[in-house]
């Protein structure tokens, strides 16, 4: 695969804290990346260092060949950004067409490729020419954060770089914004890096996730990869209240049940992992039967954030 950005044990200090503790990453065209972790995880600094907008302390960051600090120029010519704060990622008392063009002089470009620009996107993203011409701050959210990213799309980027491209919308919105971002990289062969609080949304769009977590990158993989090291790919669920202890042994006796978890929401659930979804369901279900358990039954796929929750459970293990 072609590689087209590496970024290698980046250290980021702010005052005496690192933010980034020698977290690494790689980016293969045409590919959509998920960068995934929690709240201060380093997400938001480790795109901003390779965006140019923050120094880093050490490491090396490399992007279509170019070294970060070396060609900072030519990164910011190959690279489209969108930062966290919506808001302040355009003016508000300018228009949305007002903005873009704005923008795109800044990037150098003229007025007819600007228009053509906006024309593509806006059939795109399905705006309407009123839309254009309100200003920024009467927009929704949603077109709020649609002009943002056409912003950074403007100069034809091979690489975009999206911090919670979809953070406050409805899921109409965030839909429309991830069927763009999706014919974007599948149509035009562009890589994208994005972070995500919402993980089905990074299960559906992303091709491979890195895992950060205070500020160190330890696993990468398709979401399918993260996703088998939760152990079983289905899961019967079965509330407490139904359930003695002298059951639940029984239950791990069955051949295809393969782990036994408890969770609550409000109500204590049993979580039993299978390796088979039709012979270990009929199983379980078949034991209920002849001990007459009742109710509180239910089947879980295994999830991303199954999958994130298992490593970040695994991360705190090992400090
Ligand atoms: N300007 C700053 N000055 C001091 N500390 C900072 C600064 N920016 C970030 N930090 C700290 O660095 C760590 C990483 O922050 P960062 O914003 O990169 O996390 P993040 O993964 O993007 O989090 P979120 O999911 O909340 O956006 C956090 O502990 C944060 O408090
Ligand atoms: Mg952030």
């Amino acid at each position: 695969m072609n590689t087209i950005l590496e970024a290698t044990k980046i250290w980021k200090y702010y005052k005496k804290k690192p933010a980034l503790q020698g977290a690494s990453l790689k980016m293969y065209k045409g590919e959509i990346l998920g960068l995934l972790g929690p709240n201060g995880a380093g997400k938001t600094t480790l795109i901003k260092i390779m965006a140019t907008l923050l120094t880093k302390d050490s490491g090396r960051v490399e992007i279509l060949g170019y070294d970060l600090d070396k060609n900072p120029e030519e990164i910011r010519h190959i690279l489209g950004y969108v930062g966290q704060d919506t808001e302040r990622s355009a003016y508000a008392r300018l228009t949305s067409k007002e903005n873009l063009h704005f923008f795109g002089s800044l990037r150098g470009l003229d007025k007819e490729t600007i228009d053509n620009k906006i024309g593509e996107f806006t059939e795109k993203f399905q705006f309407s020419e009123d839309i254009l011409d309100k200003q920024f701050m009467h927009l929704s959210g949603g077109q709020k954060q649609a002009v943002v990213i056409m912003r950074a799309m403007l100069h034809d980027p091979p690489v975009l770089f999206l911090d919670e491209p979809t953070k406050g919308l409805d899921p109409i919105a965030a839909s429309s914004i991830r069927r763009f971002l999706r014919d974007y990289v599948n149509k035009e062969g562009k890589s994208l890096l994005l972070t995500s609080h919402i993980l089905h949304e990074v299960d559906e769009l992303a091709d491979r996730c890195t895992l950060i977590n205070k500020g160190k990158t330890p696993v990468t993989g398709t979401p399918d990869e993260l996703k088998s090291a939760v152990g079983a790919a289905n899961f019967i669920d079965i509330s407490d209240k139904n359930l003695s202890p002298s059951q639940i042994d029984e239950i791990l006796q069955i051949p295809y049940v393969v782990s036994h978890t408890t969770f609550s929401n409000g109500v204590l659930w049993h979580r039993f992992g299978i390796s088979d979804l039709f012979n270990g369901t009929k199983a379980i279900l078949d034991f209920m039967e002849r001990e007459a358990i009742e109710g509180g039954f239910k089947h879980h796929e295994v999830s991303l954030e199954d999958a994130f929750m298992h490593y970040i459970g695994e991360f705190k293990d090992e400090e």
